[in-house]
């Protein structure tokens, strides 16, 4: 099952201006993380210094430069600790080291100091929810051993009555099958949310508490500049171990499958609200104490859009959580949808998220497949400038930028323990794909190693889709991600967003500033058809294409002014307003 619910939904058929344009963060005093573009590296695949097989922070050390190029302000790597990588890193077994096939503290201690000298911001995943099996702690508390026996979650066996052993309760593990795993030598349960080679640690304990803000304190110290937090809803359960009931909404009739049940006491309990805001209280002071630019707390929280606003803080600010919580709302974006869904989704955000806290965009992660393989090519552009065009953050998944599309992978290739069990589904379920090494150039295995085996294949596609290539050549999906980026800067001082829908197929978005004379206009063809509109359905004036699709008719520099505008399925464009 893939870690991220898809909220996308199709709306019906509707024409209609919306007038009432929503204003986003005022412009005075925005902070670096407000306007930045956030670059997710998975760092098993990205690039591969030492010829091993598997990516290794050396190899992002080489590759600092491509930020640079690219334009990013962050970057946020996957788990990069000690971990017997069950579940791709997202298993720490120590929470103080590198894994040995990534490196060295003295290698992560380099990139630190190489990325900031370049002006990026590194932040870590940070895994609060679990650890890995062969943690040190897990050993001392199924040995029971002084302070550690509460460290996770342990609960006695039910007995049925033939005296049959069963786990405590009827919880599930977000990958299928029960949460719980007997334990024979402690002689009870422990439950895990995800694998079983994951144990849940147990946040109510006040240790458990204390390690995890030590251990951030540990990576702050040495100047990382926040954390992505992971599977965040899941961190709490109901002390009174009670069962789920099942959700009659969900259609599953697997009683196994995660989505079975409804997860009023394994998810979003008001605990795991008390201590992301806690978490945030804990990173500011760490700032006002040392000094230096914010540290970023990012929450990951798939989790329906009123809880999500919550993980951001108090609707009246007074408590204050993550400084953002990502969005995954166009993460299943495929080419049935249309402009309908993505004004649905802008609504939705901007009616449930109050306007002090700063939203987020991003098609993509290490969870889902990638998006060049959910649309077509001709729409890669258009969603990359949607993402950039939307106020606030935006978040790039490694490869978006020049549309690296899904791997191939066979069941007996895969990695992914959501999904290596069962190879019937593992096509729909296996986040293989989205993780095959990054596509550098067209040498042996992509430039992403010297030809050694890669932990995943490296795909075919390399030959034509790769960084290089698209480097070379004067109209790119890279050259418009770079673009973009350029773009989203001067986007900055038209903070009025507003979503029209004149034509189902045509998503058309505007930013002005307070006086209107500073507008942009962001228009793609979603649909199948060609599509002409007069300009004047966008604007009276003249207007002048900063950014273009790779296809499109309209280049940069265009001045589009008394003419019907034309757009081939996937044509996109940004222009500004020129008055004439
Ligand atoms: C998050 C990660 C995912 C991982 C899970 C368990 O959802 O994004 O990759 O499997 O947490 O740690
Ligand atoms: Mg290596």
């Amino acid at each position: 099952m893939r870690c991220t619910t898809i909220l996308l939904v199709l709306v019906g058929f509707q024409f209609w201006l919306i007038s009432n344009g929503a204003i986003v963060n005022s412009l005075e005093n925005v902070d670096w993380w407000q306007k930045a573009v956030f670059y997710q590296i998975f760092p098993r695949s990205f690039k591969d210094s030492d010829n091993d097989g598997i990516g290794d922070i050396p190899g992002i050390i080489q590759k600092l430069d491509h930020f640079v190029d690219a334009g990013v302000d962050a970057i946020w790597l996957s788990p990069i600790y000690k971990s017997p990588m069950v579940d791709g890193g997202y298993d720490i077994s120590d929470y103080r080291d590198i894994a040995p096939e990534y490196g060295t503290l003295d290698d992560f201690k380099k990139l630190l100091e190489d990325a900031h000298e370049r002006k990026l911001k590194v932040v870590l995943d940070f895994v609060p929810n679990h650890s890995s099996d062969q943690h040190i702690w897990f050993k001392k508390s199924i040995n029971k051993e002084e302070g550690y026996n509460e460290y996770y979650l342990w609960a006695d066996a039910k007995y049925d009555s033939e005296g049959n052993r069963g786990p405590p309760n009827n919880w599930l593990s977000v990958f299928q099958n029960s949460g719980w795993t007997w334990n024979e030598q402690r002689g009870q349960y422990f439950f895990h949310q995800f694998t079983n080679k994951q144990p849940d640690l147990n946040l109510r304990s006040k240790m458990v508490q204390k390690e995890m803000k030590d251990i951030m304190t540990f990576w702050l110290n040495m100047g990382v500049d926040g954390f992505r937090v992971d599977a965040v809803p899941h961190i709490y359960e109901d002390e009174q171990l009670r069962d789920e009931p099942i959700d009659p909404n969900s259609g599953v009739i697997d009683p196994n499958n995660y989505d079975y049940l409804k997860h009023i006491y394994t998810k979003d309990q008001p605990k795991t609200f008390e201590l992301v805001y806690d978490w945030r209280n804990f990173l500011d002071n760490y700032t006002a104490v040392n000094g230096g630019d914010t540290r970023i707390f990012m929450t990951e929280a798939a989790t329906n859009i009123d809880k999500v606003a919550r993980y951001y803080g108090t609707a009246d600010g007074s408590q204050l959580g993550a400084h953002f919580s990502f969005n995954f709302y166009l993460i299943g974006l495929t080419d049935y949808n249309r402009p309908m869904d993505i004004k649905y989704t802008v609504d939705a955000w901007q009616s449930s998220l109050p306007s002090i806290y700063t939203l987020n965009w991003l098609t993509g992660n290490h969870d889902n497949h990638r998006v060049a393989s959910r649309v077509s090519p001709r729409n890669i552009d258009g969603y990359n400038m949607m993402v950039m065009f939307l106020p606030g953050i935006s978040i790039t998944y490694m490869g978006e930028e020049f549309g690296q599309e899904d791997g191939e992978v066979t069941c007996e290739q895969g990695q992914d323990p959501s999904a290596v069990n069962n190879c019937t589904t593992f096509n729909q379920t296996s986040r293989d794909f989205e993780r095959t090494p990054y596509q550098w150039d067209d040498s042996i295995n992509a430039g992403f190693n010297e030809g050694a085996p890669t932990w995943l294949p490296v795909s075919k596609k390399y030959k034509y889709t790769n960084l290089e290539n698209q480097r070379e050549m004067s109209r790119s999906h890279y050259k418009v991600y770079q673009q973009l980026i350029k773009i989203k800067s001067l986007l900055r001082s038209a903070n009025t967003l507003t979503v029209y829908q004149s034509d189902a197929d045509i998503l058309q978005l505007r930013r002005s500033s307070e006086g209107g004379d500073n507008e942009y206009f962001f228009l793609f063809n979603m649909g199948e058809d060609v599509k002409t509109m007069p300009i004047q359905d966008v604007t009276d004036e003249a207007c002048l294409v900063l950014v273009s699709s790779v296809d499109a008719e309209y280049l940069p520099g265009d001045k589009i002014f008394n003419e019907d505008i034309t757009l081939k399925p996937g044509d996109s464009f940004i222009c500004k307003l020129l008055l004439v």
